[in-house]
């Protein structure tokens, strides 16, 4: 059976390092409500790089680790919601970055905290159809770029950065066993971030939505969006195991998104995944959302702590709702 396996990583956060202490001369906040509530002290924002500075920096270090030419790749997924552009994808320009003079697809996808893991399930369905052979699929965004970097509620929670796989098409048993999406846009309105392009020039009545939905930050509920995304990982995490026929303690690594500490915590136990199995980058990077998973996987990767076979649960949730989890045999 044709199998994605995935033989290449790389991440990459920019340089600048905001903590905990830094907010706290930002808005009224303090480490310990940061730490205590949702697990994070420090993250990386972005200076002068963009998105796809940042996802090129990452899908270079991964096509490298899979001592691969980009000339090879044939086929690039970028998921994002914090693109340089309404257009061209970053997909795009990712792609032209990398040098790669064949005219291959690639095209961006849009399920935030979740981008990742729908990447890897569409890559694997070009694999399995004979469609691609070696597949970049990168994760980045840049949420202080859609921060509203006064309101205390959302600030401390994000950071920014980008991970990357190379995924190949191959016979056996390793790489991707199943992945698993869903999504429930009823309950957009928890955690989204407007444009203005839904605003027609010509049109000023009968506005569906309010104006104070035209600010360009991220809205969230956290409490809300709290409990949705430990009820939403942990039934995902539960079918992917179901579906391959796994138990709890078959699997090597869950790597969760990395947005709450508390998120984290509750999805192992509800999946009964002890706590030196998890891991865990959330304190250094905070929420990444497309980025969190790959830069958690690379960071596995080349720990030297996986070994050919090792199970590796993943799971995401966010905007859209969305949430999804993948099961991998590394
Ligand atoms: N510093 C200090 N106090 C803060 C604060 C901050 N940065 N942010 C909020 N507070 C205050 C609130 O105003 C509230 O005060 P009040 O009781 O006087 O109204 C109090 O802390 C408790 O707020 P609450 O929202 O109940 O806290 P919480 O324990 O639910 O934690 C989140 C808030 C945002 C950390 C938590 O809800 C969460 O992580 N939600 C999910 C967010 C997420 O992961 N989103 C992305 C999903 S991909």
């Amino acid at each position: 059976m044709i199998r994605s396996r995935v033989i290449g990583t790389g991440a990459y956060v920019p340089p600048r390092i905001l903590s905990n202490h830094d907010l706290e001369k930002m808005v009224k906040t303090s480490d310990e409500w940061i730490a205590t509530r949702t697990g994070i002290k420090e993250r990386h924002i972005a200076d002068e790089e963009s998105a796809t500075d940042i996802a090129v920096k990452a899908a270079k270090k991964a096509v490298e680790s899979a001592s691969l030419s980009a000339d090879e790749i044939d086929l690039i997924i970028v998921a994002t919601v914090t693109s340089d552009m309404v257009f061209p994808s970053t997909a795009c320009f990712v792609q032209s970055r990398l040098g790669i003079k064949k005219n291959i697809p690639a095209f961006d996808i849009s399920a935030a905290c979740s981008g990742f893991l729908y990447g890897l399930d569409i890559a694997d369905k070009y694999i399995k159809n004979g469609a691609a052979k070696k597949v970049l699929v990168a994760g980045v965004d840049v949420f202080s770029r859609i921060i509203d970097w006064n309101d205390r509620n959302t600030c401390v929670l994000f950071g920014d950065g980008a991970g990357a796989v190379v995924l190949s098409a191959e016979r056996g048993n390793r790489g991707l066993l199943s992945s698993h999406l869903h999504s429930n846009g009823d309950h957009w309105r928890l955690l989204y971030t407007p444009s203005n392009i839904y605003s027609s020039p010509f049109k000023t009545h009968s506005r569906v939505h309010s104006h104070k939905h035209d600010e360009p930050y991220l809205k969230m509920e956290g409490n809300k969006v709290f409990k949705l995304a430990v009820q939403a990982m942990g039934e995902t995490c539960q079918e992917a195991l179901e579906h391959n026929d796994l138990k709890p303690a078959d699997v090597t690594f869950l790597i969760p998104h990395q947005a709450n500490i508390r998120i984290i915590n509750a999805t192992a136990e509800k999946t009964g995944i002890s706590a030196e199995k998890v891991y865990i980058n959330v304190d250094r990077y905070g929420n990444t959302s497309a980025g969190s998973i790959p830069i958690a996987l690379d960071e596995l990767a080349h720990s030297g702590r996986l070994k050919s076979g090792d199970i590796l649960l993943m799971a995401a949730f966010g905007g859209g709702l969305t949430w999804a989890s993948a099961v991998v045999r590394w």
